[in-house]
């Protein structure tokens, strides 16, 4: 069953591409644009929306942080991400013309369970984003788009939170599509893009051998950060949740930007940074993390640059290059968040751990 790998996470992060492809399936039509039918909130209520909501726990919200950058650039509508469990205490203003979207891989998460009841309550309009045909997310919801990745055993999740990305990319293009936008073109150019990311992340995983040593080469140290900027901070607030939860280690992702105003007191000599540097075609945001590069290898870090290849300009900088295809910018999450699980998964091993059944977690937390 777990198809000649040894765990299941490792499975899983190699069916990634075709995961990535079934959820992609059957949405984009031959003229070039999304349907998104089974979705079942009308085109006029999504017009009518003012305000997009995200609840969800985890790596769900992660999904979630990314797709906030994806809604307020296509859609052009403002958008919030919640931790589930803090908006259902919270008094969030929400109304009939506020999307929430809940996003869980199980369906069966407690707090993001009882953050719907309460949106519905409030007479928002709720989208859910699930992966279990038949769990109890869907059933509470207006509507819902399924990810496609099949059964997820392992409890870190990977091809999940792939796609949930896709399901959180094709949620901003359609509301892109249905409302009109400045964007127009490039919604229409994204949508044609999306179809070739199953293809993205195969290459990339073709390239993870020299991820897997370094993994190996640091199962020993004390800590690890991650830092990214724009859609590349909930990247590395994802690779460190899920070094956390496997390799019981030390680990925080911060925004890059965020690095003076206090995390840079912790960079000393030889300490592990990963760092997700954006696309060159994002100039300001590159030369940026660029310089956050320069800064922390200044100060002794060990860096593990993750660039698009052809990126010269951070080789200098890289103790360690891992190079991933070139994707425009909102998509990148899905080529740069690979080698994370990958390093993650390996660093584990070479613990000795179990990445299937990490100590203390279960697969679906069904408990507030
Ligand atoms: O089933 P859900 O997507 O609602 O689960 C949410 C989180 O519990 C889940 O993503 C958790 O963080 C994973 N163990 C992360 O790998």
């Amino acid at each position: 069953e777990k198809g000649g790998y040894d765990y299941f996470m490792l499975k899983e992060i190699a069916e990634q591409p075709r995961a990535v492809a079934d959820t992609l399936l059957g949405r984009i039509g031959a003229d070039g644009r999304l349907s998104l039918d089974e979705m079942r909130i009308s085109d006029q209520a999504l017009r009518e929306v003012d305000k997009v909501v995200i609840v969800a726990c985890g790596t769900a919200n992660h999904a979630g942080l990314i797709a906030k950058y994806a809604i307020e650039h296509w859609a052009g509508l403002p958008c919030e991400v919640e931790l589930a469990h803090e908006f259902r205490y919270r008094d969030p203003i929400l109304s009939r013309n506020t999307l929430v979207i809940a996003i869980s891989q199980s369906g069966e998460t407690m707090d993001t369970l009882m953050a719907v009841r309460h949106a519905r309550e409030q007479h928002a309009k709720v989208l859910g984003v699930c992966n279990v045909n038949g769990s109890t997310l869907p059933r509470e919801c207006d509507g819902v788009l399924y990810t496609h990745a099949g059964p997820e055993i392992a409890v870190a999740s990977t091809k999940a939170f792939l796609t949930q990305l896709v399901a959180v990319y094709l949620i901003a293009l359609y509301l892109a599509q249905v409302r009109g936008t400045k964007w127009g073109d490039e919604v229409f150019a994204m949508i044609q893009l999306l179809a070739q990311m199953p293809d993205k992340v195969e290459k990339v995983l073709e390239t993870m051998g020299p991820v897997r040593d370094l993994a190996r080469s640091l199962a020993d140290a004390p800590s690890v950060l991650f830092l990214g900027r724009h859609v590349g901070f909930p990247v590395a607030l994802e690779g460190a949740l899920k070094l956390k939860e496997l390799a019981y280690m030390h680990a925080e992702g911060f925004a890059a930007g965020e690095l003076k105003h206090g995390p840079i007191a912790l960079i000393e000599e030889g300490l592990p940074v990963i760092v997700v540097v954006p696309p060159r075609a994002r100039a300001v945001l590159h030369d940026k993390i660029v310089s956050n590069i320069q800064e922390i290898r200044a100060r002794g870090a060990r860096t593990i640059v993750i660039a698009e290849e052809g990126d010269d300009a951070v080789r200098p900088y890289a103790d360690t290059l891992i190079e991933v295809p070139a994707v425009p910018t909102l998509l990148q999450p899905l080529v740069t968040t690979v080698p994370l699980q990958v390093f993650a998964c390996e660093l584990a091993t070479a613990k000795g751990h179990d990445v299937d059944q990490p100590r203390n977690l279960a697969k679906s937390v069904t408990v507030e």
